[in-house]
C-alpha cells in the first residue's frame, strides 16, 4: 500500500480527482467504481469543475457504485443513487445507461445481488475503485465480520454505523438497518484502489489499518493483500501512524 499524506481535507480531494482524470483522460473506456459518504464529496466537486473548466469527457466512462441502503427508493434524498446525482451524475456528461448503483427496492433482493456482480464481471472489471472506510473499517457496507470471500450481498448494519450516517437523516430511527454492498472480493478484484480518509475521526481506523493483521474483524485490512493501493489521507487522519 502507498500512503500519500496530505494537508488537509481540500488537498485529499484535488489529489485524487488528478488521480482520476488522468485514469479517465488515458483511457477511451474505464469502469470507475464509486463510494458515497462525507468522504468523495470534495473530490466530486474537483471532477465537476474540470469537467467544466478542461472539457474532461465521461463519455466513455461506466460506473459501479459500491452500496445502497435497503428499503429506500431513488427518489428518496438519503438513497445513494439521489447522492449520487446530486454529487456527480448530473453535473457532468455521463450516460445514464452507464452508472449503476444496486437496487435497495429489488422485489427479490437475492436476484439484484447476482444481477449486480455478474454486470460488474460482464463489464470487465473495475478499473479504479474509490473507497472511504468506517470507524470500524467497513468499506462499502462490509462489516466486522464480512468473509473476504463474500460477492454482492445484504449486510446488517451495526450500530455505530448507523449512528455514524444518522447525521443525514433527520432520526437514528430513520436510518435503515440493512444494506446491499458489493462484497470484499467484488472490491478486491478491482485493478486499481484509492483509498481516501481525512480527519481526526479517521486516525484510529488507519491506525489499525496499518498495524492489525488481515482479519475479517477489521474488513478494511484485507487491502493490504491487493496489489495496487493507494491511500490519500490528511495528517490529521495519519496522526498516529
Ligand atoms: C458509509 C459508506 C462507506 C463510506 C463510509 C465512511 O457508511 N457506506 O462507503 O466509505 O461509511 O463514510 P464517511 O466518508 O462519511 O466518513
Amino acid at each position: 500500500m502507498r500512503i500519500i499524506e496530505v494537508s488537509d481535507y481540500k488537498q485529499m480531494s484535488e489529489k485524487a480527482a488528478q488521480h482520476v482524470i488522468g485514469k479517465v483522460r488515458s483511457l477511451d473506456c474505464m469502469t470507475l467504481g464509486l463510494a458515497t459518504g462525507g468522504t468523495p464529496q470534495g473530490l466530486y466537486g474537483e471532477l465537476i469543475e474540470d469537467h467544466h473548466v478542461n472539457g474532461t469527457s465521461y463519455k466513455g466512462v461506466k460506473t459501479f457504485n459500491l452500496d445502497e441502503y435497503i428499503g429506500l427508493s431513488k427518489k428518496d434524498p438519503n438513497s445513494y443513487f439521489q447522492y449520487m446525482y446530486t454529487n456527480l451524475f448530473s453535473h457532468i456528461d455521463i450516460s445514464p445507461d452507464n452508472t449503476h448503483i444496486p437496487s435497495g427496492t429489488a422485489a427479490d433482493l437475492g436476484e439484484e445481488c447476482d444481477r449486480y456482480e455478474n454486470m460488474m464481471e460482464e463489464a470487465g472489471g473495475i478499473d479504479l475503485q474509490i473507497l472511504g472506510i468506517g470507524a470500524n473499517g467497513h468499506i462499502g457496507f462490509n462489516e466486522p465480520g464480512t468473509s473476504f470471500q463474500s460477492g454482492t450481498h445484504i449486510v446488517e448494519l451495526t450500530p455505530s454505523t448507523r449512528e455514524a450516517n444518522a447525521r443525514y437523516f433527520s432520526s437514528l430511527e430513520e436510518v435503515p438497518r440493512k444494506a446491499i454492498t458489493m462484497g470484499i472480493s467484488s472490491i478486491m478484484k478491482s485493478r486499481e484502489i484509492l483509498l481516501l480518509a481525512s480527519g481526526k475521526s479517521k486516525q484510529e481506523a488507519l491506525k489499525k489499518l496499518m498495524e492489525n493483521e488481515v482479519s475479517e474483524h477489521f474488513p478494511a485490512s484485507i487491502l493490504k493483500e491487493h496489489p495496487n493501493v493507494t491511500i490519500i489521507a490528511d495528517t490529521d487522519a495519519l496522526k498516529l501512524i
